[in-house]
């Protein structure tokens, strides 16, 4: 197989959180409104993270700094949440989720000083589930009917 090299970088304009939205819109049953996207374009674009393959975005990262009842520290912390990521299908298995997600805890931790990283998935998504155990983190609860068509959510969570 030839192997095709990627970078990961934050997201560095307007024109590219549009590509970002068109892959959330075929690789996620989960949408949001546009001031959704361009909030955390404005306010956390150092772990909102991109993929690229050439001149073309492949995948993305879209987190946020909150500060709230720690997952796995006690009392209230700084988190990192991600909101949201996805690779298209013709470039999943070579490790650009796990450079999206590993860079992004890097900034939480290193730029915001966020002491965990949580994130909610749908109890059938064994693909992301794994992904997310691999990097460390754990099953912390489950959110019962948390999607809009009641799939159940895992929450999970690790220490940054
Ligand atoms: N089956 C089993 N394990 C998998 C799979 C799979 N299909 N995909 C990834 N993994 C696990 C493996 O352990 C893999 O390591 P390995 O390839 O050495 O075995 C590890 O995760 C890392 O895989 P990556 O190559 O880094 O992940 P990829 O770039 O393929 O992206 C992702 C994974 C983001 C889950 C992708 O499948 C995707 O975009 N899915 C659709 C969107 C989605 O479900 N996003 C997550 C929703 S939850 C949220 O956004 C908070
Ligand atoms: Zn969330």
């Amino acid at each position: 197989m030839e192997t095709v090299g990627y970078v990961v970088r934050p997201i560095a304009s307007e024109a590219e959180l549009k590509k970002v939205i068109e892959i959330n819109m075929v690789t996620l049953p989960e949408h949001y409104p546009y001031f959704f996207w361009y909030e955390h374009f404005e306010l956390w674009k150092d772990i909102f993270l991109v993929a690229l393959v050439g001149e073309n975005i492949v995948g993305y990262n879209m987190c946020r700094i909150e500060y709230g009842l720690g997952h796995v520290r006690r009392g209230i912390v700084k988190q990192g949440h991600v909101v949201s990521i996805a690779v298209l299908p013709e470039f999943r298995r070579r490790g650009i989720a796990t450079a999206l997600m590993v860079n992004a805890m890097n900034a939480m931790k290193d730029k915001h000083g966020a002491g965990e990283v949580y994130l909610e998935v749908r109890v059938s998504n064994e693909p992301a589930i794994r992904l997310y155990e691999k990097l460390g983190f754990r099953k912390v609860k489950i959110l019962k009917k948390y999607y809009l068509d009641g799939e159940d959510a895992y929450l999970m969570a690790r220490e940054l």
